[in-house]
């Protein structure tokens, strides 16, 4: 990198267990720049809800949940201890919790309304005004950032993104069903593209990255490539 005072955005979207935020997040280390997690943001919306009742009988009352956005305070923090930034809602972290399954069984719901959507895209992007930010999501490239100066769409077959999440939880000593897996993660990949606001969509100018059989590793090179090319 021949520029020290490099300024860029680097937008990555795509499919859920994809790997985005393990790649993200490498990036994010190797360039020093911020890394932020956009889906740990709906996440907390979705627990705020949990929390304050606004979720009955497995549905979400959306205008108590717009009327309360007012109340819904997000930020984030840097641990140097696990070398990561922690998520606040309303002042209380809540990195463990927004991982919660009630959590990512509702996210879905929380995510599609457009008010929501707009209060997130607008503590988006006041993170990123300085540029040397990493960013990962579903609409990034294409709403949060359009003008980011790299753009990353990532993708890999689902039956193999099933198998790494199931590898994942068998590890994690949690009984799980493969195939289960596999229905959800379709699920939710039709759920993101079909959403009538914000829908997972590759922007015109971003560069597929289909990790189905690549490393960590393989991925680093290939995107720092990009990247020294970018600030040559
Ligand atoms: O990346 P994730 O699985 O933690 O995201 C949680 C949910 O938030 C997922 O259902 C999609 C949604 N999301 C979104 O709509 N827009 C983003 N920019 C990021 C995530």
């Amino acid at each position: 990198m021949n520029d020290p005072q490099h300024k860029l955005t680097i937008a990555i979207d795509g499919y859920s267990s994809c790997g985005k935020s393990t790649f993200a997040i490498e990036v994010a280390k190797k360039m020093k720049y911020l890394y932020i997690d956009s889906g740990a943001m709906y996440r907390a919306v979705t627990f705020y809800c949990l929390q304050n009742n606004l979720i009955k009988n497995g549905k979400l009352n959306e205008d108590r949940l717009i009327h309360s956005l007012k109340n819904i305070h997000i930020s984030f923090q840097y641990n140097p201890k696990k070398e990561a930034n922690e998520i606040f809602l309303n002042g209380i972290n809540r990195s463990e919790e927004i991982r919660s399954v009630e959590v990512s069984n509702y996210v879905s719901q929380v995510s599609k309304i457009k008010k929501v959507r707009e209060k997130m895209v607008e503590l988006q992007r006041e993170l990123g005004k300085n540029k040397q930010i990493v960013m990962d999501g579903r609409d990034i490239g294409t709403v949060v950032f359009p003008d980011a100066d790299l753009k990353i769409f990532m993708t890999a077959d689902p039956a193999i993104r099933a198998e790494r999440r199931y590898k994942e939880l068998v590890e994690k000593g949690k009984k799980v069903d493969y195939n289960e897996i596999e229905k959800n993660i379709r699920e939710r990949d039709f759920i993101d593209e079909n959403r009538e606001f914000s829908p997972l969509r590759k922007a015109p100018d971003a560069i597929v990255l289909d990790n189905s059989h690549m490393s960590v590793k393989e991925q680093m090179k290939w995107i720092m490539d990009l990247i020294n090319q970018k600030l040559k």
